[in-house]
């Protein structure tokens, strides 16, 4: 049976050959996410609340254990079992939480959970059809007052059509969503390509008439001006609530 790119099924059997050693995981590079460690250091270097950290998609867990490392305490998932056993045995005694799920399917219990919540490069492996929701699922896991991380890589003129679907400007502007804004976006020059940089802040609502996100007008002018919105984080509908995840024996 063909297998879609992109889908749950897809990252299983990578994974599952990639430990058979028949075939490679192309962004398994040892390392964490390029520029995850400076954003880091730009940020909580020289202090500022540390709490729950979720970091999606985390593979075998190079950007979790640096953000771990910072003194939060990280819960990180994948789709593929595979990929969280293998994180499991790569970082032996590790105080990172590894565990099983679907960013488009998350546990109820996570929902407004994470002061901290890391998404690098998850969004774009996803296919075109399923950004949107996958970014107000990155949202949903934002606490109130706490903050979403989103690196991505830029698209250029040279790159084929997906995989991976690289994201357009206005598409990680999808994260500014559900009470989460998007505070910060920079395209940062680096080899490989350019990656989009941007951080969100969710805030707590203190006039009901400020408007959330609207994806329809440009990015731009979903910018805050001064930065002193407080906005209303909402619980994500229950339909989407009560999944829930298994942490696999390494
Ligand atoms: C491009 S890799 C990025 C890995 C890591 N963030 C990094 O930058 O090295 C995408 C990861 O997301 C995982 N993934 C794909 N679809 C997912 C989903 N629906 N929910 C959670 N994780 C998913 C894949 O298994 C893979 O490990």
């Amino acid at each position: 049976m063909a297998v879609n790119r992109g889908s749950p099924e897809w990252y299983a059997q990578l994974y599952a050959d990639a430990r058979a050693g028949s075939s490679k995981v192309m962004w398994d590079h040892g390392e964490p996410t390029p520029y995850l460690l400076d954003w880091l250091g730009e940020r909580f270097a020289a202090g500022g609340r540390r709490g729950r950290a979720v970091v999606i998609g985390c593979a075998y867990g190079d950007d979790a254990e640096p953000v771990a490392s910072y003194g939060f305490d990280v819960t990180a998932f994948d789709v593929s079992v595979t990929a969280v056993e293998i994180a499991l045995t790569r970082n032996p005694g590790s105080a990172v939480d590894y565990r099983h799920a679907d960013v488009v399917d998350l546990p109820s219990e996570w929902l407004g959970a994470f002061d901290l919540v890391i998404e690098c490069t998850t969004l774009q492996s996803l296919p075109p059809e399923l950004h949107e929701a996958a970014a107000t699922s990155v949202a949903s896991l934002c606490a109130l007052d706490g903050e979403v991380l989103v690196i991505a890589r830029c698209p250029s003129e040279v790159d084929p059509p997906g995989p991976p679907w690289l994201l357009t400007e206005q598409e990680v502007g999808r994260v500014a969503v559900d009470g989460v804004r998007l505070t910060r976006l920079r395209r940062i020059p680096m080899r490989g390509g350019d990656r989009w940089v941007g951080s969100s802040h969710a805030r707590v609502q203190v006039a009901s008439s400020e408007p959330i996100g609207d994806l329809r007008q440009p990015l731009a002018a979903r910018l805050p001006a001064g930065g002193n919105g407080r906005l209303q984080r909402r619980r994500m509908p229950s339909s989407r609530a009560g999944h829930s995840t298994t942490r696999p024996t390494p």
